[in-house]
């Protein structure tokens, strides 16, 4: 599903230049979810924007669903994202000036679907994120958790096969986060869906069944978790192996 082999990203600022991600490799399988951690700065969500071909690597190759992404020209990519994955911020990102049935339904309409249709799947999709009779509400108008979940919903309006989630419960509070762990963590469950989140928590990267940890540019480690396992247990051990 996905392979990455040498990934390399440096920034240059003024005339000095600083390497972010050095050599990376990871291969992820369809249905994994997995939980990118690692310091401040360490380069996640450089990691993440360039899985999603939405920064240029320098060096390296990502391959997603068989398909080099940074060999697409700009028009290929945007198509290739389109299609095939979704992508959820910490700070939600939805359109200040559409309603949630708008903010999740405008991906669509590039497809050619009718509107009827649209407004079908829409309403599904409302219903899979329990936000049922909120489409008119504008984003103001909506908790931080209920914010996300519209997020998630638009994420999942092209139907695709990967979510890219960048500090998804980095605004919430542990009680609406974990309502948001618990529907990405269903959604992967019921839908094969793969899922890369980006994540300082360890009670959110308790959620995935693997995790990688980035430090120095490099991938530190990479561990798998057993199925079933109790969160704040796993919290508690992962909190020790980052420390
Ligand atoms: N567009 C850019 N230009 C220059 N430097 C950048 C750019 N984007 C990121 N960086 C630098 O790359 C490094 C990694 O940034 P990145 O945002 O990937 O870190 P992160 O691990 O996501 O951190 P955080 O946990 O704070 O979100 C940082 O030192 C940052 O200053
Ligand atoms: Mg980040």
């Amino acid at each position: 599903m996905i392979s990455v082999q040498s990934l390399k990203k440096s920034y240059t600022i003024g005339n000095k230049s600083y390497e972010i991600l050095r050599e990376i490799d990871m291969q992820a399988e369809k249905g994994e979810f997995i939980a990118v951690m690692g310091p401040s700065g360490s380069g996640k969500s450089t990691f993440l924007n360039l899985l999603g071909g939405l920064d240029t690597p320098d060096g390296g190759e990502i391959s997603v669903n068989g398909k080099d992404i940074h060999r697409l020209n700009e028009k290929q990519r945007t198509l290739f994202r389109r299609e095939h994955v979704g992508f959820i911020f910490q700070n939600y990102q939805l359109l200040p000036n559409l309603t949630v049935e708008e903010n999740v339904s405008f991906p669509m309409y590039s497809g050619g679907k009718d509107k009827q249709e649209i407004k079908k799947q829409v309403d599904e999709l409302l219903k899979s994120v329990s936000l049922e009779g909120k489409d008119n509400n504008y984003p103001s108008q909506l908790s931080g958790g209920q914010q996300q979940r519209v997020a998630i919903a638009r994420a999942l309006s092209m139907n695709p096969n990967l979510i890219l989630a960048d500090e998804p419960t980095g605004n919430l509070d542990r009680r609406t986060g974990t309502e948001v762990l618990r529907l990405l963590s269903s959604l992967h469950q019921k839908n094969q869906l793969t899922i890369i989140m980006v994540t300082h928590d360890v009670y959110a990267a308790s959620y995935a069944d693997r995790i990688i940890l980035l430090k120095d540019g490099e991938i530190e480690s990479d561990i798998r978790q057993t199925e079933g396992a109790n969160h704040d247990v796993m919290a508690n051990l992962l909190a020790k192996f980052n420390s």
